[in-house]
């Protein structure tokens, strides 16, 4: 395989592109049909044009597109094949049905090197990230879905498209996250792994969540994770959805629970597991390992560091399948060539409860988990830090939630985005790497926003473990590492009980819940039995929670490594004031909208001048280069479907790569 890549840089390089101005040095891949055998797809991006290179086993037509929600409609395409000729046909489709797309008006696609080598295709194109039309979808941060299909054969005619059948589908990738690989690893790297030992899945429930504990190994002194990378048995890609790493919030024995497996209902699930709640790894379903970048590396084997970790798997076993042996896990990557700074993780969102409720038949609820400045502030204190420096963020959230956003405000004044997940996708949540690293300060506030859809539901949706169940959780990367490990609220009991028509609410210690004091025919009521009874959800209703969310007051969980867990239930009770509004929201800034700047102007220049060279050196390749030069597209300026197709001779044949 990496024989075969060497070899094909070296013909693309060959046919079309002069080393100069287009590199094809892919910073990420993934293979987008599940087996992982018949369709490769590589990518690169800069601030404005984004490069994909797709290797597909078939000698027949290629389609790919960046879709709204995985379906064709509303997708813009590509499709492309070579003939035995050895010249290339590439359109830009736009599909508004189930059916062959259209080919675009406007061809925003640039082919940039296409061949075939006897049993496989390869097509490399490239467009703006942003096109501002209604036929090319705007590639942002965040989930993008992605679908691809092919056909055994070419085509009759260079814009036909046979129907390609089963041999197509769609995947969730971040595009423009952080590189996934940096660097070089140290040479003395070894890795540790947390693996389960052929669990016996249950089938009879859906959802299950296995927790095993390990001793840490004895690493022999202070040592940094660099990287971790998920273990997952080949075949269980569906059905393992999550596995976290948790360190504890008390000294368990790690020789008492080494091995040591349960699933969270089980009645012998050890009572001192209840403090596992440090989150030190998060991998989700679809997600790919992380490298952490070069300043940093989670710190293990140094004193304070943990001793035991448990290791969280959820299978989601839909199919109800008899019989399946899993051995997945987690794999740490280790070095001792100690990096500069520790790796901070740090939970921030609401806290898996049922003080998450989201009402049914919303098209979009927005709950909200505040980390209130004081929290961070103390934790910064205690380290004698100004800031910390976010690397990463990952978001996790179960079925309904659609959308996630990590808000940043600072003196009433938003501050861009932590992090920003348009398209939110239950089977696939991935720890991104920022672009550029974000100082939060103290003072700051950390704000998670998520949305849900819960249209088709007739009960209210919790915060709890079950797939069924909500989440609205945001992990951040950073460092320095601080003793804080969770920065969270949740809405106040007391708060959905006034939304709900109480006026005077009372704690009660034998229900260890807060009641309802007035009116009287509410009295002694808790939230739940008041949501069984009482509610009948309606839009006044529905209105009202999400007011709670926003104006209500809550109950702030400031977790530090050393806390107890007293002290968490404490936090549960206590009251707090919500966050104050934000006086000044970021906008991001719509780039259809804005003139033109002078940026954009200069890089249209540079890509002239590079074409030219292009033009030079590779005289043969004239009109495609010459097609290039409108990569740059702006609003008025669209290149229109002439009567000529867009045909690439690309030579690939000849020299058999
Ligand atoms: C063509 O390339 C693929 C790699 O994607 C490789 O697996 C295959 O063996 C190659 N076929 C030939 C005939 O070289
Ligand atoms: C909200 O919390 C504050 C601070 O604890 C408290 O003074 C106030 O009475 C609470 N408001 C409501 C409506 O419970």
């Amino acid at each position: 395989m990496a024989a075969f890549r060497t070899r094909l840089f070296v013909v693309a390089a060959v046919t079309v592109m002069s080393a100069t101005c287009l590199e094809t040095t892919f910073t990420h891949s993934a293979y987008l049909d599940s087996a992982h055998e018949k369709y490769y797809l590589q990518w690169m991006y800069d601030a404005d044009i984004i490069t994909f290179r797709v290797e597909v086993a078939t000698l027949g037509y290629v389609g790919f597109g960046i879709s709204p929600n995985g379906d064709m409609t509303g997708s813009d395409i590509v499709t492309g094949f070579v003939t035995d000729q050895g010249d290339t046909f590439f359109y830009d489709r736009y599909a508004t049905a189930r059916a062959t797309p259209t080919i675009d008006a406007s061809q925003d696609w640039t082919l940039e090197a296409s061949g075939e080598n006897g049993t496989h295709t390869f097509l490399q194109f490239s467009r703006n990230l942003v096109l501002c039309d209604d036929t090319d979808r705007t590639i942002k941060a965040g989930t993008t879905r992605v679908i691809w299909a092919y056909h055994e054969e070419d085509p009759r005619h260079d814009t036909e498209l046979m129907y390609h059948g089963e041999t197509r589908g769609a995947r969730s990738l971040m595009l423009l996250s952080g590189p996934q690989l940096t660097g070089e690893m140290p040479e003395d790297v070894q890795s540790m792994e947390f693996l389960n030992d052929a669990y016996a899945v249950p089938y009879k429930r859906v959802t299950n969540y296995l927790y095993r504990g390990f001793k840490v190994p004895d690493v022999g002194g202070k040592k940094h994770v660099i990287a971790f990378e998920p273990v997952v048995q080949p075949g269980h890609e569906g059905l393992v959805h999550h596995i976290f790493l948790y360190a504890c919030l008390e000294d368990l024995n790690p020789d008492l629970y080494d091995g040591v497996q349960h699933l969270r209902q089980s009645p012998d699930y050890p009572e001192d597991w209840r403090s596992c709640k440090v989150t030190i790894i998060a991998w989700d379903v679809g997600g790919a390992g992380i490298h952490y970048p070069e300043q940093v590396g989670l710190s293990v084997g140094a004193p304070g560091d943990p001793t035991f970790l448990l290791m969280e798997t959820h299978y989601n076993n839909v199919q109800h399948k008899k019989g399946i042996k899993d051995s997945s896990g987690i794999r740490l990557l280790y070095t001792s060539q100690l990096r500069e700074y520790d790796l901070g993780f740090m939970q921030l969102g609401m806290e898996v409860r049922r003080t998450q409720a989201i009402p049914p038949g919303c098209q979009s609820f927005v709950s909200v988990g505040t980390c209130y400045p004081d929290c961070l502030e103390n934790a910064m204190e205690e380290e004698s830090i100004d800031k910390i420096n976010v690397v990463g963020v990952h978001f996790h959230a179960h079925l309904a939630a659609r959308k996630m956003r990590m808000r940043h405000v600072r003196n009433g004044v938003e501050l861009p985005w932590l992090g920003s997940d348009e398209n939110f996708d239950f089977n696939f949540q991935q720890t991104v790497r920022l672009q550029r690293e974000v100082e939060v300060l103290k003072g700051d506030y950390l704000i998670l926003e998520c949305t849900y859809n819960t249209e088709d539901r007739r009960e209210t949706t919790y915060g709890g473990a079950r797939t069924q169940d909500e989440m609205c959780l945001g992990h951040i990367l950073h460092y320095p590492n601080m003793k804080l490990r969770r920065c969270k609220s949740n809405p106040h009991r007391a708060a959905y009980l006034a939304a709900l028509g109480a006026t005077g609410v009372t704690f009660s210690a034998a229900k260890n819940d807060f009641v309802v004091t007035r009116p009287p025919h509410m009295a002694g009521k808790t939230m739940k039995k008041l949501l069984h009874h009482f509610a009948s959800w309606n839009e006044e209703l529905r209105q009202k929670f999400q007011e709670v969310q926003i104006t209500g007051n809550t109950s702030a969980i400031c977790l530090k490594k050393d806390s107890s867990y007293e002290e968490y239930h404490q936090q549960k009770v206590t009251m707090r004031e919500p966050p104050p509004v934000i006086l000044r929201p970021y906008k991001e800034t719509d780039v259809c909208k804005t003139p033109r700047t002078s940026t954009v102007a200069s890089s249209v220049k540079l890509r002239k001048e590079s074409n030219e060279y292009i033009n030079g050196i590779h005289g043969a390749k004239r009109k495609s280069a010459r097609k290039r030069g409108s990569r740059r597209k702006t609003r008025k300026n669209h290149r229109k479907l002439n009567l000529s197709p867009w045909r690439h001779h690309s030579g690939a044949r000849k020299t058999g790569w």
